[in-house]
């Protein structure tokens, strides 16, 4: 049996936990996480244990980054089984604070997040990126790690956590993990457990019409336009609900790429029943 991760609740502990580390020449990664862990977060945390002396795996249910009417009240939280996980994964140790110990009544301060966040999520969920940017920041702030691991899958969100490290000097590195995916292809999220079979079945879609306007690309597709309108009708043969946002873009700005100039992330934001999926790939 793998040795359990020592469980951290308290910022001024974990802080004084990692600075002791860092003296004694230690190199810490953090993995950034809200819990109900699977194979995506675990592909984070081997990378992290992988490149580093020292992982802190954190878990905590970020409310800012949720708007009212939003899943938090119902977002799966399993702490034990994620223990379990780390613990094969080789993580040494877990922050996972209170609510309260992260945003105190009187506490008032917040990151305004990069332009690039108003974009795609931005424009469907304008307050999620700032609560993101607030709570990665300050958990740097606490954990202090040199390198912290964030998976593609969420694309922009690495992009607005890599521009604000740039922006504000913070002194991390930021890795990107690959998508890992089901054997069916869909990409694992903590949402997924939401999906009936049926809606499940619907999901794939989104990884097929990714993988379909990908080989058109690679074989010469230019029109951005085209692959746009192509993408959304794949979605909605497929039975998605609604389409919030299917856009050819450059990675870097993340504004449409029209002609297509290589390389462009393909992002895909929908809702399959009343669940929200998103997914995306880079073709290069
Ligand atoms: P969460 O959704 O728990 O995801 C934690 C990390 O796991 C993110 O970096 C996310 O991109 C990565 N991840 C999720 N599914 C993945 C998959 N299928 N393949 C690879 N990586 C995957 O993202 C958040 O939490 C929060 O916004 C957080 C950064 C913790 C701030 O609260």
């Amino acid at each position: 049996m793998p040795e359990a991760p020592v469980v951290i609740h308290d910022p001024v502990e974990m802080r004084t936990l990692t600075k002791s580390l860092k003296r004694a020449g230690k190199k810490v990664g953090c993995v950034p996480t809200m819990g109900a862990l699977h194979e995506g977060h675990l592909s984070l945390a081997r990378a992290s244990v992988a490149e580093t002396d020292v992982t802190v795996a954190t878990i905590f249910v970020n409310p800012t980054q949720f708007a009212p009417g939003e899943d938090l009240s119902k977002y799966p939280r399993q702490l034990e089984a994620d223990l379990k996980l780390l613990a094969e994964a080789g993580v040494q140790y877990v922050f996972n604070p209170q609510a309260e110990t992260m945003y105190p009544p009187n506490s008032s301060t917040s990151i305004a997040p990069p332009k690039i966040s108003r974009k795609l999520e931005g424009e469907f969920r304008p307050t999620h990126f700032g609560g993101v940017a607030t709570i990665v920041l300050k958990l740097f702030n606490i954990v202090g790690p040199n390198v912290a691991f964030f998976g593609q899958k969420d694309f922009q969100q690495v992009a607005v956590v890599s521009q604000m490290v740039r922006d504000l000097n913070v002194p991390v590195e930021i890795r990107t993990c690959p998508i890992v995916r089901d054997t069916d292809g869909l990409a694992l999220s903590s949402r997924n457990i939401y999906l009936s079979k049926d809606e499940r079945e619907i999901a794939l879609t989104i990884n097929k019409t990714l993988a379909h306007v990908q080989k058109q690309i690679e074989d010469g597709q230019r029109d951005g336009f085209e692959v746009v309108t192509e993408m959304r009708q794949m979605l909605i043969d497929g039975g998605v609900s609604s389409i919030d946002y299917a856009a050819v873009v450059d990675p870097l700005t993340l504004e449409s790429s029209d002609p297509i100039q290589l390389p462009v992330a393909l992002l895909i934001a929908v809702y399959v029943g009343k669940t929200r999926l998103i997914d995306n790939c880079v073709v290069t």
